[in-house]
């Protein structure tokens, strides 16, 4: 007799996912494989609203840490899971609750904005958070002769601070290892070469400052990934991580994306492989779950986020 086809590792996937009631959500980031079996791809605004309003009772997080506390705070009823505790992120580590709260103190009366990479004893701390999606809006939705913290990232810090040049913002010193590693001098030589392409930049770009003026438009993943779907032009220099050239390709066959740097690969977001989601989903690991008080605490920073339209 034959022996029976083997099963994929996709399809083993795809029934304890109806096994388990479970909905798999991914960061643009992600392994092109681990992208497209998931139920949802998108944004870190868009991995937490989509995780605020499933039905499923189990939630696998293929992305970092922050994002799966953040599905956890969102959801305390519900599983959510992360397929490898070491899928970590730098730019939450820049930044630890007890600074903040010392940081609080030097600034008596200061909102704290939070972007969402941060860990969850830190948004604790927080007055609200928010992505890179909609950091200015967050921003502008404050009174205007309130003090801000903005907390962690510099680089999009510096960004919104230019946008809003009458406020007091006071920045925090972090960045992402990934983001740091695009450097202007190579974007400068892309756009020498290919003249009719638009530059696509994400705000976490450690040489922002540099390239503004060279700058077609500075968005999130999300908005990079939609421009470049609605753009009427067919070449893009896309700086930012690799793993968002996938979606790039896949959803415009006919334009070219040329990555502002090949090395702007984030090894943690890479942590995530099919086979650790299998096992995520047979074994039900890794757990992420966010103690009291500081859940309740990180829940308000974040739903104060979501009140505020794009
Ligand atoms: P986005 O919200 O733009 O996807 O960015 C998340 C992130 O972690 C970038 O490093």
């Amino acid at each position: 007799m034959p022996a029976a086809p083997a099963i994929s590792l996709q399809e083993k996937i795809r029934r304890l996912r109806t096994e388990r009631n479970a909905t798999i959500v991914a960061h643009n980031y992600q392994d092109g494989e681990v992208q497209d079996i998931a139920d949802f791809v998108g944004d870190s605004l868009g991995m937490a609203k989509f995780a605020g309003k499933t039905g499923a009772d189990v939630i696998v997080i293929c992305g970092v840490h922050f994002m799966a506390e953040s599905a956890a705070i969102l959801n305390p009823a519900k599983t959510v899971l992360i397929p490898d505790l070491e899928a970590g992120c730098s730019l939450a580590e820049c930044a630890t609750a007890g600074q903040i709260r010392a940081w609080k103190k030097d600034h008596p009366g200061a909102a704290v904005v939070a972007y969402v990479n941060t860990t969850a004893d830190v948004k604790a701390e927080s007055d609200v958070c928010c992505t890179s999606t909609n950091a200015l809006q967050i921003v502008r939705s404050l009174p205007p002769d309130r003090e801000i913290l903005f907390i962690p990232d510099m680089y999009l810090g510096q960004w919104v601070r230019l946008q809003e040049p009458g406020r007091r913002i006071h920045l925090w010193n972090g960045s992402c290892h990934t983001h740091v590693r695009i450097r202007p001098e190579p974007i400068f030589e892309l756009k020498k070469k290919h003249p009719r392409s638009e530059l696509l930049m994400h705000p976490e770009c450690g040489c922002l400052t540099a390239c503004m003026n060279l700058a077609d438009h500075i968005l999130s993943t999300d908005g990079i990934i939609r421009h470049a779907r609605e753009s009427d032009k067919s070449e893009f220099i896309i700086a930012t991580e690799t793993g968002i050239l996938h979606r790039l390709h896949k959803e415009n066959p006919g334009k070219t994306f040329y990555p502002a740097a090949e090395e702007a690969t984030c090894e943690f977001m890479k942590k995530i492989t099919l086979e650790k989601l299998l096992w995520s989903l047979e074994d039900l690991r890794h757990r992420v779950t966010v103690p009291e008080p500081a859940a309740s605490r990180a829940r308000l920073a974040l739903e104060r986020m979501m009140t505020i339209p794009p």
